[in-house]
């Protein structure tokens, strides 16, 4: 990709105060593209004069009310947003019989909703724009329904389940083919970038014995997971959609 591959796009990375969504922003902007990251830990719209520039805007996923008005001061202020990296997550640990109902909820609604309301909130100008280029970030626990635990005993089950991440990271699988087909017609594809254990804040417990199962040696990077992303948001992508693309180094396959 040259420097201004991107030049000309107008794009919202959410979660772009993590370590994925700020390497994703910077890839952006290097590229060309006017970014705008979005995070609970950000700055109030209303005091950004340039919000492609510097460090995100304040935003609550679950909030379609402040997605929308994200959007409508964007389309304002630059045009409509043509692309979307939905990379706001939480994580999530506790075993199936002790999980609080309010923390079910609360993955579901933030990993889950919040992808899909911030998807609703750009639909409208990527169509008028006839092109528009959506990533969601699942997760390989999204697709092998938990990893493995070789080290485990069964006492620590309690710490070691996730199940409401991986059903909130297997719902956004799903949907991506969902969206996928319902709006290919418009020139809009929908893809995600599904991630093995990515070296972030998310794991920095990430046990040593599930790390010597993962094929290639290491764990992965923000910028393995940028390449991706990078790759998929790219205008001449345009055949790709409803593809979940794994960035896990051989961990899982299918
Ligand atoms: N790190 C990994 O190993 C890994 C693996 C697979 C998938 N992922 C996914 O990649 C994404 C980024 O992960 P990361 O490692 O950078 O995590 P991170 O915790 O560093 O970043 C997540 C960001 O999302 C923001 N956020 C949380 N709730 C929000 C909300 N309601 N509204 C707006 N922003 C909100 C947080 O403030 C944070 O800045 C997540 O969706 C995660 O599930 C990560």
């Amino acid at each position: 990709m040259t420097a201004s591959a991107l030049s000309g796009r107008i794009a919202l990375v959410t979660g772009s105060s993590g370590a994925i969504g700020q390497a994703v922003l910077r890839h952006l902007r290097e590229q060309g593209a006017r970014a705008v990251g979005a995070d609970l830990h950000g700055r109030p719209l209303l005091d950004v004069d340039r919000p492609w520039e510097g460090e995100p805007v304040a935003l609550d996923v679950r909030s379609k009310p402040q997605l929308l008005a994200l959007v409508d001061s964007l389309r304002q202020s630059l045009g409509p947003v043509d692309t979307l990296v939905n990379v706001a997550g939480v994580v999530s640990f506790g075993s199936a019989q002790d999980l609080a109902e309010a923390e079910w909820d609360r993955v579901i609604d933030i990993n889950l909703k919040g992808s899909f309301l911030a998807v609703q909130a750009v639909i409208p100008g990527m169509r008028e724009l006839g092109f528009g280029r959506i990533v969601n970030l699942g997760s390989v626990v999204g697709k092998n329904s938990g990893n493995a635990r070789p080290w485990i005993s069964p006492d620590e089950q309690h710490r070691a389940g996730n199940v409401a991440y991986g059903v909130s990271k297997a719902g956004i699988h799903s949907m991506t083919g969902f969206l996928a087909r319902e709006l290919a017609c418009h020139g809009i594809t929908v893809n995600a970038v599904a991630p093995g254990p990515i070296a972030t804040e998310m794991t920095t417990d990430f046990p040593a014995a599930l790390r010597a199962l993962i094929p290639r040696g290491r764990m992965g990077t923000a910028e393995d997971v940028v390449r991706a992303v990078g790759f998929l948001i790219q205008r001449e992508s345009d055949f790709i959609t409803g593809e979940v693309l794994d960035v896990n180094g051989g961990m899982w396959s299918d």
